[in-house]
């Protein structure tokens, strides 16, 4: 009887000793000793989608791998045998490139600061800062014939920049989070 199960875990290959028949998917990947937590535990139920994941299988039918978008929460690990499974920390790196609209301006609230609110020095400094950061990125991405900016999204190769996956890349500048709990499994459905 076979008490192993091996599977990819972001191209590496994971083997494992009898895991347990109730530890999901979800639960082991946010473990202290894998320690991968984007993927988030929202419903635990299969509702909201917080917790999807990447899961590949090869289809020899077709000679290919087959890919899928799996609700984590809903996966045992022991039906994970031969799989491939990609989390949102499989997809790329984030080198923070602090684009000024990405700076949290107290206007975006919903409770608004009044016209009269002048915010504290070290704010004004903060963003001051980041400015200056964001304009020097701006320059550095002219002069690599990217484009930094907002407006109509950015251009091709701009992903490459940041070392964000496309899509995750695309919804953070165009700002399509909230919260931001959910987003890795809007990132991974897409
Ligand atoms: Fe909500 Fe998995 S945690 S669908």
């Amino acid at each position: 009887m076979v008490n192993t199960i091996s599977f990819f875990l972001n191209g590496e290959p994971v083997t494992l000793e009898k895991p347990s028949p109730d530890l999901l998917l979800i639960d082991y990947l946010r473990s202290p000793e894998v320690g991968l937590t984007g993927a988030k535990k929202g419903c635990g139920q299969g509702g909201c989608g917080a917790c999807t994941v990447l899961l590949s299988t090869w289809d020899a039918g077709a000679a290919r791998f087959a890919h899928r978008s799996i609700n984590s929460c809903l996966r045992p690990v022991c039906a994970l045998d031969g799989t491939a499974v990609t989390t949102i920390e499989g997809t790329g790196q984030v080198s923070r490139p602090a684009p000024a609209h990405l700076t949290h301006q107290a206007a975006f609230s919903r409770a608004a600061a009044p016209p009269t609110y002048v915010p504290p020095a070290e704010v004004t400094a903060a963003r001051a800062a980041g400015r200056a950061r964001s304009q020097a990125r701006t320059v550095a991405a002219a002069a690599l014939g990217t484009s930094a900016g907002h407006s109509g999204g950015p251009a091709a190769g701009a992903e490459q920049e940041t070392g964000m996956n496309p899509v995750a890349y695309r919804l953070a500048m165009n700002n399509g989070s909230q919260c931001g709990y959910c987003t890795t499994g809007f990132v991974m459905t897409m």
